[in-house]
């Protein structure tokens, strides 16, 4: 059986859920018309959020954690506890191969990674389960102190 994410405080993930919801109004998506929304926990209790920004150039699409992501790094956040996801329709934003290692890059493989579709209860995923067998460092540059 696989081990169930480490779930932070009920508050600390309804606040980052709401985090991610409201970041879905703010995503730039004009090209797929598919807005998300996203949002990472600190180890501190900061919430940092991020939206889809698209691009004319297809391939050069930012999605939303990695945009969330972004956002702690430049903030000096570099141990990430938890994420969530919003979308505003179906199907549910299950973050891409890519972001799954960026967030790999921060958080720890119990950290719990929530999906909210539009309608419809959360889920919950351990990021090990999203990502198993991640390529890190021994020992994560951006892990350190
Ligand atoms: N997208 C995200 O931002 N995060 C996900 O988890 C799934 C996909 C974006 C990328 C693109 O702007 C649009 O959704 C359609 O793929």
């Amino acid at each position: 059986m696989s081990r169930p994410a480490a779930a932070p405080p009920r508050g600390e993930r309804d606040r980052l859920i709401a985090a991610a919801r409201a970041a879905v109004g703010r995503a730039y998506a004009p090209y797929s018309r598919y807005r998300v929304g996203a949002a990472v926990l600190s180890d501190d209790g900061r919430i940092f959020s991020g939206a889809n920004v698209e691009n004319a150039s297809y391939g050069l699409t930012l999605c939303a954690e990695r945009a969330a992501v972004a956002a702690a790094v430049a903030a000096g956040a570099r141990r990430l506890t938890a994420a969530a996801i919003a979308a505003a329709r179906a199907p549910a934003p299950t973050p891409c191969g890519a972001c799954r290692q960026v967030l790999a890059e921060f958080a720890g493989p119990d950290a719990p990674v929530y999906v909210a579709a539009a309608r419809g209860p959360v889920r919950r995923y351990r990021l090990g389960a999203l990502l198993p067998h991640g390529f890190a460092f021994p020992a994560p540059a951006a892990r350190r102190p």
